[in-house]
């Protein structure tokens, strides 16, 4: 691959709340993307819940976040956590990607994030996230680690991340993917 070629990150959201912290954490991402990046956003709301049964063939809605993902060159999740792990609506989103005829994860680049109003920031969660998507071929970014605890206070009324420290460390993190995702490709 050409080193100055663009990398198309896909941004994954795990909540489909209007006001979603992490979907804001995503337009945060694109605010501070290098520029040899590009994001595109999207929910998970036109997934239906998996099924064995209604896999084959795979719901259009399916089949177009599995293209999504495959054509990607890395994927960015931001995950919520409910109860101490991912919210179901981003784990549906995995059972339907492991289940592909060629899973769209393989070898794929991901970095993993997330906000959540609880003091421990989606540690729990993001402990879940990363087992699920190794299990499932993806290649997790080891580090840096980005998650925001008490969102309520890294955000603004408007959903822009203004806790500076904070949008440091997703400075950092999305570098780091760059680099990671060249060095998968290469
Ligand atoms: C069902 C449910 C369970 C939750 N469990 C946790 C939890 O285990 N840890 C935590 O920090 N926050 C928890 N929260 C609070 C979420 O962090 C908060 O709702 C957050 O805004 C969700 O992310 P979102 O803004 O992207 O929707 C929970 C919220 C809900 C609705």
């Amino acid at each position: 691959m050409h080193t100055n070629s663009p990398l198309r990150v896909l941004g994954i959201t795990g909540s489909l709340r209007a006001a979603s912290f992490n979907t804001a954490l995503l337009s945060a991402a694109a605010e501070l993307l290098p520029p040899e990046m590009t994001l595109e956003i999207i929910d998970l709301a036109d997934l239906p819940m998996f099924n064995v049964d209604t896999e084959k063939p795979f719901p259009e809605s399916v089949a177009q976040f599995r293209e999504k993902i495959a054509i990607a060159d890395a994927v960015l999740i931001s995950t919520p956590e409910y109860n101490t792990s991912i919210s179901g609506v981003l784990k549906n989103a995995l059972e339907w990607a492991s289940r592909a005829p060629q899973p769209p994860f393989t070898n794929k680049p991901v970095a993993i994030m997330g906000a959540s109003t609880g003091v421990f920031g989606t540690a729990r969660a993001q402990i879940v996230l990363r087992q699920v998507l190794t299990h499932i071929g993806a290649l997790v970014l080891p580090k840096p680690e980005v998650m925001v605890p008490k969102a309520q206070e890294a955000f603004d009324e408007d959903g822009k991340l203004v806790n500076e420290t904070t949008r440091g460390f997703l400075r950092d993190l999305l570098i780091a993917l760059a680099a990671w995702t060249r060095r998968v490709k290469e």
